[in-house]
């Protein structure tokens, strides 16, 4: 464990204090207090939502004509208004199936990380194909004029990702929240006002270039 994570902070105390159950709920404030974009009555998907802080946040601000829909490995334990969680991985077909039946959505947030392994590289191209994945979801379940919020990694593909992002919605923002801790190299992407998929470009990305030249001879990977 990094012991620089396990020691509480400001944020940390904060959350505690005002009944939030995790610390990121100040960078998602952040970004929507900068952007203006999580409003009463909107139908709200959050990717990776465990324990919550986030659903917390937004379940208060849509209201009970609105909705949360939930999805993350780990259940939710607190409980909260106008939500829907799921239990298991996003990336399952049965999950899938189940975020198409209840969208489409007017904002698709994601605070999912993969697990670390500590080899920066390879972290932040899992970052990246999280957060490609996302996007692509998005680009089916996304209201017109819609919004994603995204964390990513810095190191892998956020440019590339940032480069379609300005093409599939009217603006495109990074944003680093105060409450980022400043040794975590986690960045936000913001798309407003979402316009549609883009036509493809590059069809392979830097991501699947890597895996490739990641591969021994014999088809295993070289870690
Ligand atoms: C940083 S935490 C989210 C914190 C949350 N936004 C909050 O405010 O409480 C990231 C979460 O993403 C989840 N996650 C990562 N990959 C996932 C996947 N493929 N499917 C579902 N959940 C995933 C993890 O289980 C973890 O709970």
């Amino acid at each position: 464990m990094n012991l620089n994570y396990a020691k509480p902070d400001f944020y940390s105390r904060k959350a505690k204090d005002e009944g939030y159950v995790a610390r990121s709920i100040y960078k998602l404030k952040e970004i929507d207090e900068k952007f203006n974009l999580v409003k009463k009555n909107q139908h709200v998907l959050d990717l990776g939502s465990a324990p919550g802080s986030w659903a917390q946040y937004v379940s208060a601000i849509v209201g009970s004509s609105g909705k949360l829909v939930g999805v993350d490995y780990k259940e939710i334990k607190v409980a909260m208004p106008n939500t829907t969680f799921l239990v298991g991985n996003f990336f399952s077909d049965e999950i899938r199936q189940q975020l198409e039946n209840l969208g489409p959505y007017d904002g698709i947030i994601s605070d999912m990380a993969p697990d670390t392994v500590g080899d920066r590289v390879r972290d932040c191209f899992r970052s990246s194909d999280l957060t490609r994945k996302s996007l692509e979801f998005s680009y089916g379940y996304l209201k017109k004029g819609g919004y994603f919020i995204c964390k990513i990694f810095q190191g892998g593909e956020e440019k590339e990702i940032m480069e379609e992002m300005k093409r599939a919605f009217t603006a495109a923002h990074w944003f680093k929240p105060d409450s980022s801790r400043k040794i975590s190299f986690e960045i936000f992407l913001v798309g407003i006002g979402f316009i549609g998929k883009p036509d493809e470009e590059n069809s392979e990305s830097e991501y699947q270039k890597f895996l490739a030249e990641s591969e021994n001879n014999d088809g295993t990977m070289m870690w």
